[in-house]
């Protein structure tokens, strides 16, 4: 781990810095609040909870310094804020590939919510075999005499998804090690037998909920 330097020490103590981060923070807890309400909404109606859990995290100082060292930006608040996009950080991790993105289409049509940008990586996964629907998006949090517009990276993916993601995660940053070609092979095959079990599961989801409408209706036609 990188040691801190003075310069960054002292950026971290700056009330600027301090205020900064806890207006992220703000933006996390409005994200994650609009995330719990849906999923209360959606227990509901249809009695099973779509979101299994929800991460969040604050990007640290060193890898905010060392991403704008390599976008060639000064570290500086005004760096930070206009060219970073994932200081505010949430993994929504939801039981069924259908969840994801009706949690997704439900919170862009919020009218606070405006998205900035959106990678599909479950229509389109990454070489590796990478799954999982990233939105950068902006909310308002309320101050007591300002409202500040804020920046947030949300990933929504399966609990399978999330299984390979945070196994490959692990694995990656054993940096001494060379991933040779079939270890990659391997990972992305390991990532296909992931994504055929959330399409499994999704048909059982159907065949679920197709049986248990058939049950009401004919029970509803005995009344
Ligand atoms: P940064 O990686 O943050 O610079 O962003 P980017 O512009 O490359 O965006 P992308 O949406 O591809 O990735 C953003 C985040 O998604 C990463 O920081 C990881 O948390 C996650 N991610 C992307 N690709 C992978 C991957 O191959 N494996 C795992 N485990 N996570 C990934
Ligand atoms: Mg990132």
């Amino acid at each position: 781990m990188d040691k801190e330097s003075a310069l960054e020490q002292a950026l971290k103590r700056s009330h600027g810095f301090i205020a900064l981060m806890a207006y992220y923070k703000c933006a996390i807890m409005e994200i994650e609040t609009k995330f719990n309400v849906l999923n209360e909404e959606f227990s509901l109606q249809f009695d099973r909870n779509p979101i299994n859990s929800i991460k969040s995290r604050l990007k640290d100082l060193v890898s905010m310094k060392d991403k704008l060292e390599r976008k060639g930006l000064p570290f500086t608040l005004k760096a930070i804020e206009d060219n970073l996009n994932d200081v505010a950080g949430l993994r929504v991790v939801c039981s069924f590939t259908e969840d994801v993105y009706m949690l997704a289409n439900a919170l862009l049509e919020q009218d606070d919510i405006t998205l900035i940008s959106k990678k599909d990586y479950i229509a389109n996964p990454k070489p590796n075999g990478y799954r999982s629907l990233h939105l950068i998006v902006t909310v308002p949090i309320f101050l007591a005499h300002e409202k500040r517009i804020m920046k947030v990276e949300i990933q929504l993916r399966t609990i399978a998804m999330d299984f390979w993601a945070s196994l490959e995660h692990q694995l990656r940053y054993k940096k001494e090690v060379a991933f040779t070609e079939d270890m990659m092979q391997e990972l992305y095959q390991c990532a296909e037998i992931s994504a055929d079990l959330d399409r499994r599961m999704d048909a059982l989801r159907k065949r679920v909920y197709f049986a248990e409408s058939n049950a009401l209706r004919d029970g509803g036609q005995g009344l």
